[in-house]
């Protein structure tokens, strides 16, 4: 992301010390509405609070860690001196919701040392108006150097029985439907069981849950707990006590069961809380992106934010296949100029193209080392002739490197795949990460792992190529630091559907934005315009439940700088009318306005284009029919919109009749309220141009 414009304000509020024996700390966010309450005990325990508005939402949490070697605990301090300070200032990301973000906190800066072991420890807080970030920091010391942690003693400790929205806690996959149960009722062992279709799985503990965690409180608090700028450290997953409604930090282990091998100086990521009264507010924070470090790439203008279709869809659904073995290679040269041309006539930047390398006919479940080598194209793959032919149509073609979780083999191999893709002018990989990783032992969500996609990342930026993951670590806003890393995967998409035991609810994309989302963009693969998927093989009766409608206003609903259109082009070409609200949308965005939402039931999200004065407006609900007024007032006073109102037709459902739908176009301005009805499972898109 860009470099920090202005540093408006910037001032040190005050110092203390243990000379005047204050061993509390209190920090209130800038609008005083947060307040956080750090404390050491008499056994010299630290803890901190947080309240919000006056509510308690953290109660008395503990602070800590255990290390390994050396085998010392962290949990006694003596108290040192705490100092604070306000910063606000503005930034300018690459791409993203808005133009400029404001960051706007508290800091307090607290020394602590250890009783006994003299290990000097600081506590880092950052108090925003919409909630804390927390993190620990090592400083270079005479006591501490090398060190090895065992587990992360931090707590979140609830005040009472709240709705949570979670997956179950594994190393290795976030590919789970979300759970919406109180705290009580959290059994991630029986959720894991109803999921047959993920391939691999490591479940933690009964009630270990994965973070972005959403909690919503009886009086209507929602609170959302996650981690910011995870590098060089492994994924946090979350204990809880049933007893008291305490969460734990359970960090993901190496092949050898330790979590961490650092050094001094380190700092942990931030343990994030967001609170707030109003739902809207958690989709809007830019808490996750403020604390993540401003971009290490200094000239970003080849990075661009993208719609892309791809060769990729027809695999999942048995109408060609990734390995030229099977008889029905889909990668071939004909089938991808086909793609190629669609693109072209519709507007679309890329084209992925999988299955276009050797090795799919052995890629997956044998934990085999050397899968592919990423530029050894199928005989069938004509690459030379391809790239010709994209140039010439100015489309992309997006490299694919499936590693199948091997990832020594893809880093022994990555100069050359990079070198390639330039040699055949590609600027975007989708990399993917199925099954289980080697290093033998280590898991998806290990420190050794999360170097891995950072190295991946600091890679493709030296070589100015655009990287989005799948089935990587949870993301934990990254992007901002690089730019080139546009999306993850990292949670069910919407290629889930085409799984054959549970796949998808109309529920899951209103969960999405308040968990797996809070962390960075997602390549979710929206735009399915077929629901049946046994249109190519007719034993299928997998389906996806959604209406066409819907499937439109998710290209606003979840945001990311890289779009796919999933479906295939025969089925686009069917509905030429509805297609164009995906041809039109953007990806990059000048403004973003939280209508309304409500985590499980419904968002409604106006955003206006980088750059223009169009706006865009998705709304979508679960499996419940809903009737809403959308309120114009967002727009600018003194002008007049044409709205194209892509709507589920009247008697559309996501079940009986999801191609029902209805464009309209009217009329609007700053003062219209316009009521919109949603069928189950359904949704709206509306394209605002000014007159
Ligand atoms: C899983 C990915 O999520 C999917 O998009 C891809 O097509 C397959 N792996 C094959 O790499
Ligand atoms: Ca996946």
């Amino acid at each position: 992301m860009k470099k920090l414009l202005t540093i408006i304000f910037y001032i040190s509020v005050c110092v203390s010390s243990n000379l005047v024996a204050q061993e509390t700390e209190t920090i209130l966010s800038p609008d005083r509405n947060q307040k956080v309450t750090i404390r050491r005990n008499t056994s010299g325990e630290i803890t901190y609070q947080l309240s919000y508005k006056g509510q308690p939402v953290i109660q008395t949490s503990k602070l800590g860690f255990q290390l390994a070697k050396p085998s010392i605990q962290l949990e006694k301090f003596k108290w040192e001196t705490a100092e604070q300070t306000t910063v606000l200032e503005e930034w300018e990301p690459v791409w993203g919701e808005q133009r400029k973000i404001q960051n706007h906190y508290t800091q307090a800066i607290i020394q602590l040392e250890t009783e006994q072991s003299a290990v000097k420890v600081q506590l880092i807080f950052r108090v925003f108006n919409d909630g804390v970030g927390f993190r620990y920091a090592f400083p270079t010391q005479k006591n501490l150097k090398h060190f090895i942690v065992k587990e992360e003693n931090t707590e979140f400790n609830q005040v009472a029985n709240h709705t949570a929205f979670w997956i179950p806690g594994d190393y290795d996959t976030n590919e789970y439907l979300y759970n919406t149960t109180p705290l009580s009722e959290i059994n991630a062992f029986e959720a894991a069981k109803k999921e047959k279709d993920i391939a691999l799985q490591s479940l933690i503990g009964e009630t270990t849950v994965q973070t972005p965690l959403m909690l919503k409180s009886k009086n209507g608090l929602y609170i959302n707990i996650h981690e910011a700028a995870l590098i060089n450290y492994p994924v946090m997953h979350l204990d809880l006590n049933k007893a008291n409604y305490s969460f734990k930090t359970h960090l993901t282990p190496d092949a050898v069961g330790n979590k961490a091998y650092l050094q001094t100086p380190f700092q942990t990521p931030w343990r994030t809380i967001l609170v707030s009264d109003r739902a809207t507010e958690i989709l809007a924070s830019k808490t996750i992106l403020n604390l993540n470090e401003p971009s290490k790439i200094q000239d970003v203008s080849w990075i661009k934010p993208q719609k892309f279709i791809g060769m990729w869809w027809e695999m999942h659904v048995g109408k060609s296949d990734w390995a030229k073995a099977s008889g029905k290679h889909g990668a071939n040269t004909e089938n991808v100029k086909r793609y190629i041309d669609f693109a072209a006539k519709n507007g679309f930047d890329g084209v992925l193209v999988e299955g276009w390398n050797e090795g799919w006919e052995d890629w997956f479940g044998n934990w085999k080392e050397n899968v592919f080598d990423f530029v050894t194209p199928y005989s069938d793959y004509n690459i030379e002739e391809l790239t010709q032919y994209a140039k010439t149509k100015g489309v992309k073609i997006i490299m694919h490197h499936e590693t199948s979780g091997s990832a020594t083999n893809y880093e022994r191999h990555i100069d050359n795949a990079f070198s390639f893709m330039k040699k055949y002018e590609m600027n975007t990989v989708k990399t993917g990460y199925v099954g289980k990783i080697i290093p033998r032992g280590e898991h998806h969500d290990g420190q050794w792992m999360v170097n891995h996609y950072e190295r991946v990342a600091q890679k493709a930026a030296e070589n100015r190529i655009m990287v989005e993951a799948h089935e990587p670590a949870h993301p934990t806003g990254l992007h901002r630091t690089y730019p080139n890393w546009l999306a993850n995967e990292a949670a069910r998409g919407n290629e889930f559907n085409n799984a054959p035991t549970l796949g998808l609810v109309p529920e899951h994309e209103t969960i999405l934005p308040f968990t797996r989302l809070m962390g960075g963009p997602m390549d979710y693969t929206p735009g399915f315009f077929h629901f049946q998927l046994n249109q190519y093989d007719t034993t299928r009766t997998q389906r996806v439940r959604t209406t066409l409608a819907k499937q439109l206003a998710l290209y606003v609903t979840m945001y990311s700088p890289l779009q796919m259109a999933g479906d295939f082009p025969e089925n686009f070409d069917k509905y030429p009318d509805a297609f164009q609200f995906i041809r039109n949308v953007p990806v990059d965005w000048e403004q973003t306005h939280i209508l309304e939402a409500e985590p499980g039931d419904y968002i409604t999200i106006a955003r206006q284009q980088k750059g223009t004065s169009n706006w865009y407006i998705g709304g979508i609900t679960d499996e419940n029919p809903r009737k809403t007024t959308i309120d114009f007032s967002f727009l600018p006073k003194n002008k007049t919109y044409q709205a194209t109102m892509y709507q589920d037709g009247k008697n559309a459902h996501w079940n009986t009749n999801p191609t029902a739908y209805q464009i309209q176009t009217q009329t609007v301005n700053s003062e219209t309220k316009l009521p919109i009805q949603l069928v189950a499972g359904g949704g709206f898109a509306i394209e605002l141009i000014e007159k």
